[in-house]
């Protein structure tokens, strides 16, 4: 037996009727979203995020979804991190939300811009200050010798701080992906899944149901 097959899980969720899946693309995620709010899944907002190289070698990892709305999603991050490197040669990028509970995930591909400047202070400005100083100290993806470096690191900064606001780092801010195209999966008996995808065709968002 495989080691796997004792965690099969039947599928079985509400059958998807395309007619009822909204118009545009934003309020159906807006639908899902609240509804996986409702069943309190953690995290709703944290997704797959992937990017590719100059090569197109491929690579992915999580982030926090911090707003949407018509004109993208925003997510913070590290702009020398590998993911800022990869996004600043190929703006192509992917996204992936996996709500087990629901049975459901939802895939946007699409293209990654930099928020404005004024729109990273002010999240960078929500942040707590700890975190803030992670940001201010973190290399992201860079190799560190030792735990205890960056430990110190952040201690330090920590010292330096006064009671004055602590300024967003060049290296540190949002990214908007842009949509242009959206695919709700939701499970259902037997593998046959739904699959509705949006694309844009002449600024129209068409629905259209792929094969599972
Ligand atoms: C639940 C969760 C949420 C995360 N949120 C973020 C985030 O919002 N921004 C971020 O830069 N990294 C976040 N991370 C860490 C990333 O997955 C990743 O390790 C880091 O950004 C470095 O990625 P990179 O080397 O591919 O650029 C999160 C990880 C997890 C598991």
């Amino acid at each position: 037996m495989n080691e796997f097959s004792q965690f099969r899980q039947e599928y079985s969720g509400q059958p998807i009727d395309i007619q009822q899946m909204t118009a545009d693309p934003f309020t159906q995620f807006r639908v899902w979203l609240d509804e996986a709010f409702a069943v309190n899944i953690k995290e709703p907002n944290a997704m797959t995020l992937a990017t590719a190289d100059e090569h197109g070698r491929p690579s992915c990892r999580v982030v926090l979804l911090k707003e949407f709305n018509n004109n993208g999603f925003t997510f913070f991050t590290n702009y020398s991190s590998r993911k800022g490197r990869e996004i600043s040669i190929n703006p192509h990028v992917s996204l992936l939300f996996f709500w087990f509970q629901q049975q459901r995930q939802i895939r946007i591909d699409g293209t990654a811009e930099k928020t404005r400047e004024d729109e990273s202070d002010r999240y960078f400005q929500s942040r707590p200050i700890r975190s803030q100083i992670a940001a201010i100290v973190s290399s992201q993806s860079s190799v560190i010798a030792s735990r205890e470096i960056l430990d110190s690191a952040f201690e330090a900064q920590l010292d330096r701080c006064n009671s004055s606001e602590i300024k967003r780092p060049q290296h540190w801010g949002g990214y908007r992906v842009i949509p242009e195209t959206f695919e709700f999966w939701q499970g259902q008996a037997d593998r046959l899944h739904d699959r509705i995808r949006y694309r844009l065709d002449n600024e129209v968002w068409v629905k259209e149901r792929l094969s599972p």
